[in-house]
């Protein structure tokens, strides 16, 4: 019963660190590392983006870069990309976060700013507790990025 539910959650992993201490990760979590989707490693071309925001997190000094595109009728994120100094957990994070706001045609802005740190770990398949404030570093530049479009378009905020 418990070998069963060892090998059953085909989403964890264990990795042996160079130290020989373990690290549990997901699959998905090390498949994100491995190959982030949406990472911009070189500076963007004038007015590819809309807009942009950074956020530091003071627990590790690790920062977070982010761009959108954002189509203007629907309201919905047609291009998110992010660079970041971070951790790979952070790297997972925004990686799933990149693809949850532009899969199946992009989110819409409003629905965007309604994800949660633990709705990106539930689509990460967990994260080692000692690693949540990683997951909120894409959280956190995400609302920088909105704060800055809607500086720029105010327009588009929504109404207070
Ligand atoms: Fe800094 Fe993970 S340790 S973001």
């Amino acid at each position: 019963m418990i070998k069963k539910r060892l090998r059953k959650p085909a989403q964890v992993l264990a990795t042996a660190s160079a130290s020989g201490g373990e690290w549990i990760y997901s699959k998905t979590v090390k498949e994100h590392f491995f190959h982030p989707r949406n990472i911009l490693l070189k500076e963007p071309k004038k007015g590819e983006f809309d807009a942009e925001g950074a956020v530091g997190n003071p627990a590790c000094g690790d920062v977070m870069k982010m761009w959108i595109k954002v189509e203007p009728k629907t309201q919905r994120i047609k291009k998110l990309k992010w660079r970041s100094f971070g951790c790979a957990t952070a790297i997972a994070s925004t990686s799933m976060f990149s693809q949850m706001v532009t899969e199946y045609g992009g989110m819409t802005l409003e629905d965007a700013l309604r994800l949660t740190p633990q709705d990106i770990m539930k689509r990460l398949g967990g994260l080692p507790p000692y690693k949540v404030h990683c997951s909120v570093l894409a959280d956190q530049a995400f609302k920088s990025t909105i704060e800055n479009y809607f500086q720029k378009f105010p327009e588009e905020a929504p109404a207070k």
